[in-house]
């Protein structure tokens, strides 16, 4: 028998209640789907198998017309977890603050536990922030340092986090000590180049994980265990690294642990995590004023006001999302779609790659730059003429374009790119490009 066709009023209800059922239904059993088929393929394997990739390709809702390679700033969420934050939202604002406090600020907790066993941590050492900056923040101005006090950093970290300890300077004066290097840089090279700036008074030591600039990884571990022989605290700035690297948080031996889960986990927008040290917790002190300051306990750093929790749930969901794929098979897709659009190239004499080749050093993340072009001016030919979004990176060791495809991205995204770098590489940018002509 056919189907009736819908009044409008059915029609309307049809439609409002079809985001979630619709968004989650097509996105979800076309990935599980391919995850089975996918079996216990070898992740290098899978990396290349097109019809697997594009089933996550279409679970993003992204805009195709923009060849988006800056997936280094903040990621798209699946539309899966879409759907969840608007049934959140609509939830929310059903009745606000009974729904808020009373009825889904327990159910945090689920997330807590869920991020907590993907890092391999207790549920008590996981704050769920806003994202790296204010993750990073509670540690740098948590932590009680007295003037002389010595922090290590280096040049490669986060500007915001440089103007925080700048500040701490500034208002308490401490001493901020920035450690340098050239990238590409191995990992002895880095190791040498930060414990060269320890010093009797260092009290803490900041380091990336792998660093926005470049994408560049460093031997936290090392690092960590030459800080803590000296009776140095470790904050490590994962903002890129969760999510992307495959890693349980006791193997990097740090103190503090910060990331944005809307980059690399696909959560939504202003989520974050902050993963503190059980036996160092009593007396990090919160950024925002808690009951229980020193308490061993990591939900005394959450204390921040009245917040998206709607989004701070939909957590969840990124994370059944991201630990279906597994962090090998992403890693796997990263490095191919990174090998394709550098390929063409690899050798070609105005071309430098400021990030390491090395599979063992390298991510999803990587800095090129072109001999001669300035990037802001090459980033912009590429958003004007191909709709290539990609994000210049200009300090004194570093001139380049940071490209960072994601498992949504297709081959031809990444195939357009290689081919405008390589035509610039070879004849320059075009005269309509330069700036002194527009
Ligand atoms: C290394 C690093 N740290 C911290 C941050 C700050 O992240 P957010 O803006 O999510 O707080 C970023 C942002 O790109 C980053 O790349």
């Amino acid at each position: 028998m056919a189907t009736p066709p819908l009044g409008r009023r059915e029609f309307l209800a049809a439609s409002f209640a079809a985001p979630a059922a619709i968004a989650g239904v097509t996105a979800l059993d076309p990935l599980e789907r391919a995850l089975q088929e996918a079996g216990t393929t070898a992740p290098e394997v899978l990396a290349r198998d097109e019809l697997f990739w594009s089933r996550y390709q279409e679970a993003f809702a992204i805009d195709r017309s923009i060849r988006l390679l800056n997936h280094g700033g903040t990621c798209p969420c699946p539309s899966r977890v879409l759907a969840e934050l608007q049934r959140l939202e609509h939830q929310i604002n059903t009745a606000p603050h009974r729904q808020i406090y009373h009825v889904l600020a327990p159910q945090l907790e689920t997330v807590r536990e869920g991020l907590a066993a993907d890092l391999g941590a207790h549920p008590d050492e996981i704050a769920i922030v806003r994202n790296s900056t204010e993750a990073l923040e509670i540690c740098q101005w948590g932590l009680d340092l007295a003037a002389g006090d010595e922090v290590v950093t280096t040049t490669h970290d986060y500007p915001s986090m440089r103007n925080t300890w700048e500040q701490r300077k500034q208002r308490h004066g401490i001493v901020v000590t920035y450690a340098t290097f050239k990238p590409p840089a191995t990992l002895d090279e880095i190791f040498d180049a930060v414990t060269a700036k320890i010093t009797a008074k260092t009290r803490v030591l900041h380091i990336s994980h792998l660093t926005n600039l470049t994408g560049q990884l460093f031997p936290v571990r090392r690092l960590a265990d030459f800080a803590h022989a000296r009776g140095i605290e470790v904050i490590v700035d994962g903002a890129h690294a969760y999510a992307h690297l495959p890693f349980q948080i006791g193997e990097l031996g740090c103190d503090y642990y910060a990331t944005s889960l809307h980059k690399w986990l696909y959560a939504p927008v202003g989520t974050g995590m902050l993963w503190v040290r059980k036996e160092k917790l009593r007396k990090l002190w919160p950024l925002f004023g808690a009951p229980e300051p020193h308490a061993a306990d990591a939900r005394k750093l959450e204390h921040a006001g009245t917040g998206p929790i709607g989004a701070k749930l939909a957590i969840g969901e990124a994370l059944r999302f991201h630990r279906a794929l597994g962090v090998p098979r992403k890693l796997a897709r990263l490095l191919l779609l990174r090998e394709r659009w550098f390929a063409p190239l690899r050798g070609h004499k105005n071309v430098i790659l400021y990030t390491p080749e090395s599979p063992a050093l390298a991510s999803g993340l990587a800095t090129v730059g072109i001999r001669g072009v300035d990037p802001i001016v090459l980033a912009d030919h590429l958003w004007r003429t191909k709709r290539i979004v990609t994000a210049p990176i200009v300090i004194e060791e570093v001139r380049g374009l940071r490209i960072t495809p994601n498992i949504c991205s297709t081959l031809d995204e990444v195939d357009e790119l290689g081919r405008e770098l390589l035509a610039v590489a070879d004849r320059g940018l075009p005269p309509a490009a330069e700036p002194s002509t527009r």
